[in-house]
């Protein structure tokens, strides 16, 4: 058995490129699941369906309180975020769905970031830095995007790839592939991004799995 991990956060609901794409991805892991004899069981974190609360003053004490390796941190200020790092150490691999918002992470995922990267818990401060806690399981990240990133005029810089590897790898999970879907206000770069992501799913996607 395959457990997945869906992070899902476009607010767009049925319209959305990335959620639309996520749907193809996930339709070949559970078919690569059963050609193994086994099924995959997938966690649904919907941030737009369920929103997160931003993280207000009782979790960053907690946080804080469990940083400093005090134990009266009060836990029902922690409630969420450790089911979303209990979410995280079930999971086999992880696929994050997601559009690109100002050139980063949406705020949504910055805030299911905010209450997952946590000091002592998924990562360990050290005099060398800070050390991950978490096992590693791959992710894949599909990142629709209205714009373009390569050489052109009126291209943009990328600040969401190097920063959710970063972030990520702080925590223990180092193998983040990003798939870019790139112009998507434009059908024929839809039509295009969708057959690359089929394409990718026949070549890299069993390497995934087989990494999980
Ligand atoms: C608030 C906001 C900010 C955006 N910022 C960017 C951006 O910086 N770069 C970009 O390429 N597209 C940007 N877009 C466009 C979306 O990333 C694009 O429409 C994407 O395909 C939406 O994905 P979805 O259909 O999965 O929601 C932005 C859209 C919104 C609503």
């Amino acid at each position: 058995m395959t457990t997945l991990l869906h992070i899902n956060v476009s607010p767009r609901g049925a319209e959305s490129t990335s959620r639309r794409a996520g749907l193809r991805v996930r339709t070949h892991l559970a078919a690569h699941a059963s050609l193994d004899g086994g099924e995959l069981t997938v966690i649904e974190r919907d941030l737009a369906a369920d929103p997160l609360p931003p993280i207000g003053a009782a979790f960053t004490h907690a946080n804080m309180v469990v940083a400093a390796r005090r134990t009266d941190a009060d836990p029902a200020a922690l409630a969420l975020s450790e089911t979303l790092i209990a979410e995280l150490q079930a999971a086999d691999l992880v696929l994050i769905t997601t559009p690109i918002h100002n050139f980063t992470v949406p705020a949504a995922l910055k805030t299911w970031i905010d209450l997952v990267v946590r000091p002592e818990r998924t990562f360990a401060g050290t005099p060398q830095g800070k050390q991950p806690l978490l096992r590693d399981r791959p992710v894949l990240a599909l990142v629709s995007c209205g714009g373009r990133f390569d050489d052109r005029p009126g291209s943009q810089q990328d600040f969401f790839t190097p920063y959710l590897k970063y972030v990520l790898g702080t925590i223990g999970l180092a193998r983040v592939e990003v798939i870019r879907l790139e112009g998507m206000v434009r059908p024929e770069a839809v039509t295009h991004a969708f057959e690359h992501v089929e394409a990718w799913c026949g070549s890299a996607l069993p390497a995934l799995l087989a990494a999980a």
